[in-house]
């Protein structure tokens, strides 16, 4: 969850790793620390809790902090307190050895006694602390720090990133991972170790990602790679495409609000070189299936968590209706402790939009056990879910820093969208529908434009809605799991209490909570089941609900009863999703900016969840 920096070459590796870790700030942000060994050999640890900023104020000048060759962590509590001693880095009994971790030790208190036995003393709360005492019970004499590291990992269960220096030797630093990612980036005479690329893409951008049970030993002018069976390996180094401005704030003021407006251009990304004009059809390339193949498909399952899991549904939705293939949506937590059935013939797709999360691969490890073929559809190039899927599409979202995912779900309903093209062309959806789906699509990205172009109008509706405490959402269809995705943006960075709805399914229950004080936002588009929605929303006005309307422009009738409306451009019903959720997106932003809280940072979240 949280994040590693680890710097070895010929500059001073304080500000750059602290730089690194600023930029992972978004993955877990209690508490955060480095270590460097100076020209004198001195080890030297820096911790504090809170924000780095802490860490930062608490540095001293540079003099006390130089040193070629450092590890910096920002921890996401696990293991104890978010305090300044179970921050990382820890170190061993006589301070020689100093390490980060991400992750959990599942077997720390057993190994944690067997050390006790032997004399080590624990400070810290964390099971992080054994692991680098575990490398010191190996680290004797004749034992090369790798092998040490070697030794301990065989013995630890559960996953780990690590970076670890000694400072006996400046010269070296190793990095070990199993579950929890890691990369080492390679530059001009320098290196870096990294959980997650965006930290180091300023630096370098040619990286190889570690797999499971790897260990890379770096040196000042080179570096290797083994396994735990100490057989060495030959990695491939990949090319990061990002662009460095994906990590930059520019003059947004946060990076949601910036990831807001990127959606033109990221959905269209995520359609580029897709769309066959002459077949009226859709190209999936990543699939890796053909035609006789993807005919065969009499199921799909859609595995994911959160937002992706919304998406998920959509795609269900979608799927179902112009493909006519049932599709069945999972949460990744409860599919792989469920037994599930998997029948001949199911497409098993996984979904995530980091490519790293715990439960989602769990199951898609769970699906391919049972002789699955799943797909992975990720954002994140080189990630586990990328590589562990039999194949699989990127949405090609670029970078997403802030917490809360919205050009990601944009572009992962995208992909979906085009898959159900894909699988009804090849069914029975004509050429017609074909061609004006892609001339829709098409000009998603312009309307998306003149949605946002109502930003000012959208910060004065949050402004009224802002000291509420709890919110409902309603969408019908398709647009129910936009209603979904909507409450849970206001939850997750307002921290007020919301609920989506499909609308019909409010008079069985919450319509008890309506009054005057519970806002309902309402998605009522001209589509099939428009009047259906509105003698719903007539039935909360008849309560004195607010209600905020997003509604299809030129509709008269919706303003009768609305508070607020928020028209947003006619499309196709399958497509409406692309559009319905940016309003929500913004209004749930604008909420949390008025309140003053950390948007991009929201209390207890985490942008990828690497533990169960
Ligand atoms: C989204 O706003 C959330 N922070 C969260 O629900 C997220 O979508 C979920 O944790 C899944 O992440 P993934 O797509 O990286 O797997
Ligand atoms: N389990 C470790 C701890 O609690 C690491 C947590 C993390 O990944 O930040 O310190």
């Amino acid at each position: 969850m949280c994040g590693i920096v680890g710097y070895l070459g010929n500059r001073n590796a304080t500000p750059i790793i602290l730089e690194g870790i600023k930029r992972l700030e978004y993955r877990g942000y209690d508490s955060s620390g480095l270590a460097i060994i100076d020209g004198n050999k001195n080890l030297k640890i820096f911790k504090e809790s809170g924000k780095i900023v802490e860490l930062e104020r608490a540095l001293p000048g540079p003099d006390e902090t130089y040193g070629t060759i450092g590890i910096a962590h920002t921890r996401w509590a696990t293991h104890g307190e978010p305090t300044k001693i179970n921050a990382h880095p820890h170190t061993d009994s006589q301070k020689r050895i100093a390490l980060v971790h991400n992750g959990i030790i599942e077997n720390y208190q057993l190994l944690r006694k067997k050390l006790e036995e032997e004399g080590h003393s624990f400070e810290s709360e964390t099971d992080t602390e054994i692991l680098v005492h575990l490398i010191e019970h190996f680290c004797l004499e004749e034992v090369s720090l790798t092998d040490a590291v070697r030794q301990a990992c065989k013995l630890v269960e559960g996953t780990f990133g690590i970076a670890v220096i000694n400072r006996d030797n400046p010269n070296e630093m190793i990095a070990a991972r199993r579950g929890s990612p890691l990369i080492l980036g390679i530059g001009n005479d320098e290196f870096f170790v990294t959980s997650d690329v965006s930290a180091i893409i300023i630096h370098t951008k040619r990286v190889i990602y570690l797999q499971d049970n790897e260990i890379v030993t770096i040196h000042r002018d080179g570096f290797e790679i083994t396994n735990l069976e100490n057989e060495r390996i030959d990695a491939k180094i990949s090319e990061v495409d990002w662009d460095v401005s994906s990590i930059e704030k520019g003059n947004f003021k946060h990076f949601m609000l910036k990831e807001i407006f990127e959606q033109p251009i990221s959905v269209q990304n995520a359609f580029r070189g897709r769309l066959m004009e002459k077949l009226s059809t859709v190209r999936l390339g990543g699939l890796m299936m053909n035609g006789n193949e993807l005919k065969k498909i009499k199921k799909i399952q859609i595995i994911g968590c959160g937002t992706s899991w919304h998406a998920a549904l959509i795609g269900k939705h979608i799927i179902e209706s112009r493909a006519r293939i049932p599709v069945e949506v999972e949460y990744a937590s409860e599919y792989r402790y469920k037994n599930p059935i998997i029948p001949e013939n199911t497409l098993v797709f996984v979904i995530s939009q980091s490519g790293e999360t715990a439960d989602t691969l769990a199951a898609l490890r769970e699906a391919q056990a049972r002789g699955a073929t799943v797909m992975g559809i990720t954002n994140t190039v080189g990630s586990t879910i990328a590589r562990e899927s039999d194949a699989g599409v990127y949405i090609h979202a670029g970078a997403e820093i802030g917490v809360a995912s919205t050009k990601a779900f944009t572009s992962q309903v995208t992909v979906l969208t085009l898959l159900a093209i894909l699988l009804g062309r090849m069914n029975h959806l004509s050429p017609t529908y074909g061609a004006t789906f892609i001339k829709e699509l098409r000009s998603i990205p312009g309307k998306i434009e003149k949605i946002l172009e109502m930003n000012d109008l959208i910060r004065e509706i949050a402004e009224s809605i802002k000291d509420y405490t709890n919110a409902l959402y309603l969408g019908r269809g398709v647009n129910f799991p936009v209603a979904l995705e909507g409450a849970l943006k206001l939850k997750e960075i307002s921290y007020i209490h919301a609920e989506g709805y499909p609308a019909a399914e409010m008079k069985h229950g919450p319509i008890a909570l309506i009054d005057e004080n519970m806002p309902v936002i309402a998605i009522a588009l001209k589509d099939a089941i428009y009047d259906k929605i509105i003698s719903n929303l007539q039935e909360v006005k008849a309560r004195n609900g607010k209600i905020i309307t997003i509604a299809t422009e030129g509709d008269k009738v919706v303003k009768k009863f609305s508070e607020h409306v928020i028209y947003i451009p006619e499309t196709m019903h399958i497509l409406q999703p692309l559009l319905s959720v940016i309003p929500l997106q913004l209004l749930s932003y604008h909420v949390a900016d008025l309140k003053g809280l950390d948007v991009d940072k929201p209390r207890n979240l985490a942008k990828s969840v690497t533990v169960e």
